[in-house]
Formats: C-alpha cells, structure tokens, sequence
C-alpha cells in the first residue's frame, strides 16, 4: 500500500511564513515604527498600509488555510484529495497575486496590484471548488464543523471578490477626498468578511472537528454549534450592510442595529468558543495548547473591545476612534488568528514530519514575544488616545511580534524541511484523525 503524502502542505505553509516575514508582519512592523516616530496614524498611505493588510490575509491566513485544508481534510474525510492539481494552481496563483499587490499596491501601480488581486482571486475558486468536493463526498458523516467551514470557504470568495471592487475602485479614485469616502465606507466591510467570516469561520469549523483529537479536550455541544451557525452568519452579513447603510444614509438608527450585529456576533462567537473546554485539563497537552489557550483569550478581548467601541469614541467626543479600531483588529488578528495558526502548526508539522512535538523546545520565547507585543499594541495603541508619549511603546510592539514570528517561523520551517531529527514513530502513528 502507498504512504500517504505528508508533504502537501509545506510549500503553503514554508510561503506563508517568508510572506510574513517580508511584506506582512515585517512590513507592519516598519509601518508602525514610522507611525509612533510622526505620532500619527496616517502617516503611511492607506496603499502602504493595505499592502500590508493583504500580504497578511492572503499570505499568513490564505496560504496556511490552503495548505492545512488540502493536506488534512481529505484525510479526515478518509479520501483522496480531488483534483490535486488545482492544489498547486491556486498555490502558484495566490503567490503570485500576494507579490504583485506587494510590489503594485503602495506605489499606486494600478495594473500590476489589480492583476494581483485577480489571481488571488483566481486561487480562491479552485480551493473552493476542491472543498466542496472534498467535504460533500458522498458516503461521509457529516458534523457541526462542516458549515462552519463552508462558511468559511464561502466568505474567501466574497471577500476576495469584494477586495477586487475595493482596490479597483480606490485605484480609480481621483483625488485624496475619493480615496477617502471609498475607505471609510468598504474597508471595515472588507475586514469583517475577511477576519471574521474567513479566518474565523475556518477556525471554528477546524477546531469543533479536529481540537478533541489533536489536544484531547472535552468533545464540544454539536447541538450547540448548530444552534450559533446561523445567527453567527447573519450577525456578520448585517454588521458589513448596515455600516454601508449608515455610511450612505447618515441616519443614526442604522449606527444602533450595527452595534446590535456586532453585541450578538460577540456573543454567539464567545459561546462557540467557550464550548470548546480548552481551559479544562486536556489529555495531550503539549507546547501548542499554550498559544491556543492564549489565542481564545484574545479572540474575547476583541469581542468586547469591538462591542465597546462607540462608549469609547462617544467618551472621547468622537464618532469613530482609529485607534481602538486599530488595536480591536490586531488583538484578533495577532492574538486568536495568529497564536491559532503558531499553535497548531506546532503541533501538526512535527507530527506530519515523523516527530514527537513534546520532545521539541517548548517555544517559549515565541510565545512570550507574541502576546507581549500584543498586549502593547492593543493598550498603547488605545492610549494614543489619550497621550501621545503612547506611541513609542506601541512602535516596539511590532519589533516584538516580528522577533517571536522570526523564532518560530524558523524553526517550523527547520522542522518542515528535515533539519530536526528524533527517532520516533512513524506518521502513521502520531497523526491522530
Ligand atoms: C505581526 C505584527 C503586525 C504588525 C506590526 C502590524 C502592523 C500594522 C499597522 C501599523 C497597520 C496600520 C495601522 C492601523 O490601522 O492600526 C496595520 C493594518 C492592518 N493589519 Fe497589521 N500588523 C501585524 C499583524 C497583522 C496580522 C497577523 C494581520 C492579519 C492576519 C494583520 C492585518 C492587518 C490589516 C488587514 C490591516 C489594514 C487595516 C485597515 O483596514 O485599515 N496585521 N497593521
């Protein structure tokens, strides 16, 4: 009989990490030492910063879906992965759209950054088309977690498709004041479908089907997952219509239903993510469980803080805050979304590669770098509000995210390519599915 092919995923995940390293965490990094240095968010250009924004969602949280998703779940499901080849088409697609947004999206090079966002989009229908198959394969149980990573698959579409019309339209725009009034009424959008309706419905699917197995924690409520799928779907397609609304309209009612979508969202994301018991004892607790117990911690914070966003702007005497909105973001994408990916990718690879994670460094400097940038950001990016002496300290924050990135992506990648050795089971047997 054939081995099965434990190799799949490394191209996705070895990208993913040199586009972190590059133009995602390195490049928000730069941007933020150049903010705290003119004490101003908007020094950088929203081109630069969305050069950014983009190499992270494709590049960090894309690629490492894909190569998770083509790699594990075929084997979870007990088939063969469908058409392989498209594996490697959206591979080639996906990597080249991040580097020609890279290249094309901060200078204003119109063609190049708008090629670069056709072919990511042009990555994201193979996968789709790939997961469909692979989860509606005929004959297979089906869970709580397959709609929650339909869903999931389904918002990688929109938002790809509505990050097309998004650039194409800010690329377009004819002066500062139209480049504007595009931000200000389709990025926040943009971000949701991204943020919480891709990474966040992934990782929801991911951890109701696989976290019992991988961590050994107490098997969720299938009953209550069900229960949340649909208002979480619905809480997060109102938040994305009734901010356009308001933004078009003006009127305040629109502002209050808003904040209602995003109340219940909150809640039904926490309840989901309370169900998963991580913090009761696990049965194969490891290097990993530290990073995903930290990253629900996080995922709650951002819950709250978006839920109390307009106190604090109305605190202020302001209608928006960038600042809290700034730190809100990053408290979800580098506290749960990141810390998720660094946790798992701890444990599987070293699975996936032969190896016995619990006899592997315990990534403590990681782990420490990580959640103290974090921790500055969100709390000195919020205090830039108050005091512009915050901003230095939220400056370093990236440093620090950077050098835990920096760490870990060399060793996973050390792993990923044979350059840690231990004489263990084979992958058969450390795999648990
Ligand atoms: C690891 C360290 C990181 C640093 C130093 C960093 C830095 C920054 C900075 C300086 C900005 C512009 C200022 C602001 O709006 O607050 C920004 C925006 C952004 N970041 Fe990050 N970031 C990091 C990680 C991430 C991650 C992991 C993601 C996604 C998974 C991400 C996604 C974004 C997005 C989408 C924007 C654009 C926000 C918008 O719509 O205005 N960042 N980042």
């Amino acid at each position: 009989m054939s081995r099965p092919d434990y190799t799949l995923h490394r191209p996705f995940f070895l990208t993913g990490i040199a586009v972190t390293l590059t133009a995602g965490a390195t490049w928000g990094a730069i941007l933020l030492l150049r903010i705290a240095q003119s004490h101003s968010f908007t020094e950088p250009s929203i081109f630069a910063v969305n050069a950014h924004g983009q190499a992270q969602i494709y590049g960090w949280v894309g690629l490492f879906v894909l190569g998770f998703a083509y790699q594990m779940f075929p084997r979870f499901q007990g088939i063969p992965l469908p058409w392989p080849r498209l594996a490697f088409l959206s591979l080639g697609l996906m990597t080249g759209g991040i580097v020609a947004r890279s290249f094309g999206e901060a200078p204003r090079i119109a063609p190049l950054a708008l090629a670069g966002v056709a072919a990511q989009l042009a990555a994201v229908l193979p996968f789709a088309a790939v997961m469909v198959r692979t989860l509606r394969a005929p004959g297979r149980t089906r869970g709580a977690h397959e709609p929650y990573i339909l869903a999931a698959v389904a918002w990688f579409v929109i938002s790809t498709a509505f990050d097309l019309f998004h650039l194409a339209r800010l690329l377009a725009a004819p002066d500062a004041k139209a480049v504007f009034a595009q931000v200000a009424t389709f990025q926040l959008p943009l971000r949701d479908f991204q943020i919480h309706g891709l990474a966040m419905m992934m990782i929801f699917g991911v951890s109701l089907w696989y976290l019992p197995k991988l961590v050994g924690s107490a098997p969720p409520s299938e009953r209550r997952a069900r229960a949340l799928w649909l208002p979480l779907q619905l809480a997060l397609t109102a938040e994305a219509g009734l901010f356009i609304t308001f933004m078009r309209t003006r009127q305040m009612p629109w502002v209050f239903a808003m904040w209602g979508a995003d109340v219940l969202f909150a809640a039904c994301a926490a309840a989901l993510v309370l169900g998963l018991h991580l913090f009761r004892p696990v049965r194969f607790p490891d290097r990993s469980l530290k990073f995903l117990r930290g990253a629900q911690v996080w995922l709650l914070l951002s819950l709250a803080m978006r839920v109390a966003a307009p106190f604090w702007a109305a605190l202020l005497g302001k209608g928006f805050s960038h600042a809290w909105y700034g730190a809100t973001r990053h408290a979800v994408t580098v506290g749960f979304i990141s810390l998720t990916i660094v946790g798992m990718a701890s444990r599987l690879m070293p699975m996936l590669a032969g190896l016995d994670p619990r006899k592997l460094t315990a990534l403590r400097a990681p782990f420490l770098l990580l959640n103290l940038g974090c921790a500055m950001r969100v709390l000195f990016q919020v205090a830039t509000d108050l005091t512009p002496r915050a901003f230095p300290l939220a400056g370093i924050s990236g440093v620090l995210e950077v050098t835990g990135l920096t760490i870990w992506g060399f060793h996973l990648a050390a792993v990923m390519l044979g350059r840690v050795r231990q004489p263990v089971a084979a992958p058969e047997e450390l795999v648990t599915v």
